[in-house]
């Protein structure tokens, strides 16, 4: 019980803290001095911060982008708290929606993060262990113990949204040199009807920043020059009080014109409002950018409110009513924006299908599908926060130092095989290290990207530990700059970990109760 009542404090404390509060304008043309020609950065690789929508498109022919995003752990009860505005949910097209889960590790239970990018979701980078302004460590670190530990392909993480909403310049230099491809921290914190708005459609850095002028030292005027990296402004909704009445995150959490108290249906009616703006004006897309954990049912100790659940779930079903409307993830916006094509031909539009990964649901392999895998995921019973893996629990907790430690090999079993750069999540059997694509349809190469101070290009595969990364390309150097673990010979490992897992299973014992 101790334990659960630290974490719902520490869980509660931190959505309140990183609320993404904005009170008033963050920017305006002056302090954002931006210029840009259209007529040298040009689509797909660069865009101009505006607020007309990309390619030269009439908003008539453009559709109504809402993005949906969650931020921190993933945990039964975030996914829980997410299908409730979701599962029922199709785009258009009859395609389910898929949304972006700006990841964070600490609480996070791997296995649903494999689970959840296998039905389609965007996985992004929210750094390990939830800090502003992160270092590299913690911005890489999340990228490799995603790849290692819940198979995400190092390719599939595009993007970055900073704890707090706090970076500086050197997040993004460390974002872009990660080759990250878009950040979405920035706010668009000025009505879309109010002259000098800055809700632009996203945009490349290749003229530096047109939002957070006002509050992020250094940005703007031009800085920083990234060229090809992306920002998607998070836009926000505004009250009767309109540039003095913004709302970011969890609107629902607010008091709506400067009231007191939180009343659902003012907040309804705003949100609506704000929408319609967008709509009927240069439809740049707009947000639900959510901790989910707070809307959660599941989740012992929260109790979220049916009249707030009710009330988006209220709004969702009005925005869909609307013509033209599709709820994306920040990555199939940016597909879009990248290669923009009229409403008409949306069905042409990859990023947009359904996710279509046909594996036999009688396999037994623990691939990201709850059938497939079921009893085939292992648990890793540490203290702080014990989570399921398919990929074989790490011998100590991941850390930013050490994203990727050697692996516990459970007594009498091999060690299971990481995602290797050539088969994709659902295909991949960790347990036989066995690839069941066998056509080109579910071909799929992972192309690598340079992880950590020494830029080594790691591609995955591997068991665990820092020689890990594919034997042709260099080594992975650990963040606190240790030299490579060798992997022990394979009788070593058995007796360790049984050992390990002995004296874990006990602790575990009474944390799973107590959970
Ligand atoms: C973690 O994942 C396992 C396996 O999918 C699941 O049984 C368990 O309920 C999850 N726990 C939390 C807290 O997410
Ligand atoms: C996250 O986990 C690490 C390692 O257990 C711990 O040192 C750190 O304090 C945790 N951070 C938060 C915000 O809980
Ligand atoms: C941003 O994060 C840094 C590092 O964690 C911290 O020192 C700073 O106070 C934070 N800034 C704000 C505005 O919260
Ligand atoms: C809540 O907001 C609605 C709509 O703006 C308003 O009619 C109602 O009076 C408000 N209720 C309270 C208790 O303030
Ligand atoms: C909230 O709604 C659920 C499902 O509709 C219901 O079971 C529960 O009793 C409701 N809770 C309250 C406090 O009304
Ligand atoms: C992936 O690469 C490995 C090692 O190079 C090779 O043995 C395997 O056949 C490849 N698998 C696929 C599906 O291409
Ligand atoms: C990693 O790959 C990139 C792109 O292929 C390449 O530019 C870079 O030199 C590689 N880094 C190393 C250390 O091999
Ligand atoms: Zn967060």
């Amino acid at each position: 019980m101790l334990k659960l009542a630290a974490f719902s404090a520490f869980a509660l404390s931190l959505v309140a803290a990183q609320d993404g509060g904005i009170t008033g304008p963050m920017s305006n043309p002056a302090a954002a001095g931006y210029s840009c020609d259209p007529n040298s950065c040009k689509l797909p690789k660069c865009n101009c911060a505006s607020t007309s929508p990309p390619g030269g498109l009439q908003p008539s022919e453009v559709p109504q982008f809402v993005v949906f995003t969650a931020d921190d752990a993933v945990q039964s009860y975030t996914i829980d708290s997410v299908n409730q505005f979701l599962a029922h949910r199709k785009n258009p097209n009859g395609c389910p929606i898929k949304m972006t889960y700006f990841t964070s590790l600490n609480y996070t239970n791997y296995t649903l993060v494999t689970d959840w990018y296998v039905a389609g979701n965007e996985i992004a980078d929210h750094t390990m262990t939830h800090v502003g302004t992160p270092p590299a460590s913690e911005i890489n670190g999340n990228l490799i113990a995603l790849n290692a530990l819940a198979g995400i392909p190092l390719d599939a993480i595009k993007g970055f949204r900073a704890p707090f909403l706090n970076y500086s310049v050197d997040t993004f230099n460390l974002l872009a040199a990660a080759d990250f491809t878009y950040d979405s921290s920035s706010s668009a914190s000025i009505p879309v009807t109010d002259p000098g708005t800055d809700a632009f459609w996203p945009y490349t850095l290749d003229n530096g920043l047109a939002n957070d002028c006002l509050n992020v030292p250094g940005i703007c005027k031009g800085q920083p020059k990234i060229p090809g990296f992306w920002e998607i402004p998070m836009y926000a909704f505004f009250d009767n009080l309109g540039v003095n009445g913004p709302h970011l995150m969890d609107p629902w959490l607010d008091n709506a014109n400067g009231g007191t108290t939180v009343n659902d249906s003012a907040t309804l009616q705003y949100m609506q409002n704000t929408f319609t703006a967008h709509y009927t004006g240069n439809r740049q897309p707009i947000g639900l950018y959510t901790h989910p954990i707070h809307l959660s049912t599941t989740y012992p100790g929260v109790n979220a409110p049916n009249s707030t659940i009710n009330m988006i779930n209220q709004y969702l079903d009005w925005v869909q009513e609307q013509q033209n409307v599709w709820i994306v993830s920040n990555e199939q916006l940016l597909a879009w924006v990248q290669n923009p094509v009229p409403v008409s031909q949306l069905d042409s539009v990859d990023a947009l299908k359904c996710p279509t990964p046909q594996v036999d649901p009688s396999k037994k392999i623990c691939n990201g599908m709850p059938q497939n895998e079921a009893g085939l995921v292992q648990e890793c019973a540490f203290a702080d926060f014990p989570f399921y893996t398919c990929y074989g629990c790490p011998q100590v907790e991941v850390t930013p130092s050490n994203p990727n430690p050697p692996q516990q090999v459970v007594s009498g079993q091999q060690a299971r095989y990481r995602l290797p750069s050539n088969c994709s999540t659902p295909f991949w059997d960790p347990i036989a290290g066995n690839c069941l694509c066998t056509s080109s349809s579910c071909a799929f190469t992972d192309n690598s990207r340079p992880i950590g101070p020494n830029g080594a290009n790691l591609t995955g595969g591997g068991t665990g530990g820092s020689s890990s990364g594919a034997s042709q390309t260099p080594s992975y150097v650990n963040f606190n700059g240790a030299p490579p673990v060798k992997l022990f010979g394979s009788g070593l490992v058995g007796v360790v970990c049984a050992v390990f897992v002995g004296a874990l299973g006990a602790i575990a014992g009474s944390a799973l109760v107590s959970l």
